[in-house]
């Protein structure tokens, strides 16, 4: 999901003390590896569609050593047949054998998430409920266990302000919002004895409030024994906020002793708003220092705790972001490579930091 717009200085003011005045060119010449620069997994989220574009495939092929299902093994999909009806699983398995085949390694995304599912259980007696969730639970985890390095488990439990946790059909089906996160990590533990399970979120860096809400329950579940294996940090990056926030919210994650992944990350330069009074330098300048800011924190991490750097689509056109259901923003060029698989301003900056050079 994504952050509130900051109001950016006018330009007089950032001419004056312009932090993001260098923009680096985009190198030229052969593009590095990330996957052979980095020392963990690079992956990106992708749809099965993309696996039947060439040019796709190539990128993933040199760039990627890891790839996340973006939509097709949460429950609009695998469920999308309605109550009773086989789950669907031809998406998801085309991905995870193209992983396998290719060697990378393979992140699901999302098991339980207060956006999706309801309809599906709704009318069910109590019981039922029980059941159908766990049920949905133990195929759809055990499906990919041996291959599924891990899982969003739980997605974006907290609320959008961090004034405690989601209120949603599962809190209130299943005993309540700390009762379904719990039951949800226990049932797909029982079905993936060894996949990470991760509690993921957005917004963690920029609203205190709901870092500390996110990182209280991690702490919360870690004490009573639920097998939470790992924190996500979505970084869908507002390039507008002031530059730091990232580290210092891995500094704070850092402490619980957790693997953190970078699940989601982008960086779009687009504008909310009526007016941006930014050059186009600038915006990519913007990009660069919150790119630097969080690529550098994460190689400040502990090797235990880097369990992957994730970017949300690989070329700029596969962001959700230019798309209708997502931002529909077609200026936001929020990832390392452009339509054509070119490298944007920001790449050299995730080479720098992940070769050690920056
Ligand atoms: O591909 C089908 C298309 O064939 C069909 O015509 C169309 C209309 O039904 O739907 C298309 O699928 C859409 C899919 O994105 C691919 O574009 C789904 O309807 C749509 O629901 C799905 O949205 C995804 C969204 O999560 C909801 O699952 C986005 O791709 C995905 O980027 C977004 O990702 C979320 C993370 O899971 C959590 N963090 C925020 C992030 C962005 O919202």
């Amino acid at each position: 999901m994504f952050t509130r717009r900051s109001v950016l200085a006018t330009p007089v003011a950032l001419a004056a003390c312009n932090p993001f005045a260098s923009a680096e060119p985009a190198p030229s010449g052969p593009i590095p590896s990330l996957k052979d620069i980095a020392p963990f997994p690079i992956g990106a989220a992708l749809s099965s569609a993309h696996l039947d574009d060439p040019d796709w495939r190539a990128l993933a092929k040199q760039q990627l050593s890891q790839l996340t299902t973006e939509w097709e093994l949460k429950m609009e999909y695998v469920l999308q047949d309605g109550p009773g009806t086989p789950y669907r699983f031809e998406a998801p398995d085309r991905i995870a054998a193209f992983a396998r085949d290719n060697n990378m390694r393979l992140y699901c995304t999302t098991l339980v998430w207060y956006s999706q599912g309801a309809s599906w259980l709704n009318d069910l007696s109590d019981s039922d409920f029980r059941k159908g969730f766990d049920d949905y639970i133990a195929a759809v985890t055990g499906r990919y266990a041996g291959q599924a390095v891990g899982w969003d488990c739980v997605n974006e439990a907290v609320a959008e302000d961090g004034d405690g946790l989601r209120d949603c059909i599962w809190s209130q089906r299943l005993g309540g919002k700390e009762a379904y996160i719990e039951r949800s990590f226990e049932k797909a533990r029982e079905a993936d004895p060894d996949t990470v399970l991760f509690l993921n979120d957005y917004n963690l860096e920029y609203l205190p409030r709901k870092r500390r809400t996110f990182l209280n329950l991690v702490e919360k579940l870690m004490s009573r024994g639920v097998p939470i294996g790992g924190i996500g940090n979505q970084a869908h990056l507002d390039i507008e906020a002031p530059v730091g926030s990232s580290a210092a919210f891995l500094r704070d994650a850092a402490s619980l002793g957790l693997p953190i992944h970078v699940s989601e990350l982008d960086f779009p330069k687009h504008h909310e708003g009526l007016i941006d009074t930014r050059t186009e330098p600038q915006k990519r300048a913007q990009q660069i220092a919150h790119v630097r800011d969080l690529a550098e924190a994460y190689m400040a991490l502990p090797a235990a705790q880097q369990f992957g750097f994730t970017t949300w689509g690989l070329r700029d056109p596969d962001s959700w972001l230019l798309r209708e259901e997502g931002k529909n923003w077609p200026d936001a060029s929020p990832l390392f490579f452009d339509a054509q698989s070119r490298p944007n301003p920001a790449f050299q900056t995730a080479v720098d930091a992940f070769s050690g050079k920056s």
